[in-house]
């Protein structure tokens, strides 16, 4: 259902599920500095340049995790099976599942009691997910939620009282600032019993022209990215961006690990977005991204200032990416 959402000098119309998306869009352009949130970013079109980026050479994250889920199958199962009772394995943001199903092979050969719930905000990958894994590892028991994780989270709670094992992959976390990030990790805590389990992936500190290039990879597809968030806001949001008066501008801190991307207004200009009209300056920017980075004693402190205790690490051979394995404490 539409429905006309400011009071208009020119009348727009703002899709109900687009209520919070333009608020949210029109708070963090009027704010100074300004910024969007890149949760907005994976629209279909974003999902599409999510996956190429990761398919790119500079773009190391996704390969680091999956070398960890390949080699290290066995010892990362034996630490989620524990004391072999029946456990739910819930995964936070599941996507296609990739990582996430050399777990559920193994533990299926090892006739691990488990019920498997992905909680995905995007109905579209429930479906996927309820419908394709099924097929392709016949026996597994699986309840997609969708939804938001918190709220999911209490609902895997009212299902079953079974012990809860929480992946949460892909170093995720880093985009949140840091503190947003621990309070996260609260919340989640906050949402589990103790001897409940988390299993983390977080991108660690390393050479930081690696990590750079990772988000101004050669091909611009992380510069793309970026854009589409633009092109998603003159979409669904009747705005009237002009991409190529934008550029993609990435930085990375090696002090503090701060991997921040923004988009540089190439000239002094207007942009109308439903019924406001934002001014930008030449050279000023819109704070897009954190890829926060982190160091391996950063990951356990994390753990422990937020009522976990961490008892397990599992790293690539490169050792630029961390799985972590926490227990509610
Ligand atoms: C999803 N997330 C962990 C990615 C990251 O590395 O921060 C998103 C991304 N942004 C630019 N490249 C990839």
């Amino acid at each position: 259902m539409n429905q006309v959402f400011t009071q208009p000098v020119v009348s727009c119309t703002i899709s109900d599920e687009n209520r919070q998306f333009y608020a949210d869009v029109i708070e963090g352009l009027k704010a100074e500095p300004k910024r969007l949130n890149s949760k907005y970013f994976y629209d279909a079109n974003g999902d599409k340049l999510f996956q190429e980026l990761m398919n790119c050479p500079e773009y190391y994250p996704t390969d680091c995790e999956l070398e960890i889920f390949s080699e290290k199958t066995a010892e990362i199962c034996d630490a989620l099976i524990a004391d072999g009772d029946a456990f739910d394995l819930i995964e936070l943001g599941a996507g296609d599942a990739t990582k996430s199903t050399y777990l559920l092979k193994y533990l299926l050969d090892k006739k691990a009691d488990f019920t498997y719930l992905p909680i995905d905000i995007s109905d579209n990958v429930i479906s996927y997910l309820n419908i394709t894994l099924p097929v392709t590892l016949p026996g597994l028991k699986i309840t997609g939620l969708n939804g938001e994780y918190f709220e999911m989270l209490k609902k895997a709670a009212s299902i079953s009282p079974k012990r809860k094992v929480v992946l949460f992959l892909g170093s995720n976390i880093g985009n949140m600032p840091l503190d947003g990030a621990i309070e996260f990790c609260r919340e989640l805590r906050n949402n589990l019993s103790e001897g409940d389990m988390v299993l983390i992936g977080m991108d660690l500190k390393k050479d930081p022209r690696v990590i750079l290039a990772a988000y101004n990879d050669k091909g611009g597809i992380t510069r793309e990215f970026n854009l589409n968030l633009l092109r998603r806001i003159n979409r669904e949001l009747h705005a009237d961006f002009d991409v190529n008066k934008f550029e993609h501008y990435p930085t990375y801190d090696p002090e503090t690990g701060a991997c921040k991307s923004y988009l540089i207004s190439l000239q002094d200009q207007h942009v109308t977005i439903g019924n406001e009209k934002i001014g930008f300056k030449k050279d000023e920017y819109i704070y897009m991204e954190i890829s926060q980075k982190f160091t391996i004693m950063q990951t356990d402190q994390i753990a422990i200032n937020t009522g976990f205790q961490p008892i397990g690490q599992f790293f690539d051979t490169k050792k630029w990416f961390i799985d972590a394995v926490w227990v509610a404490a």
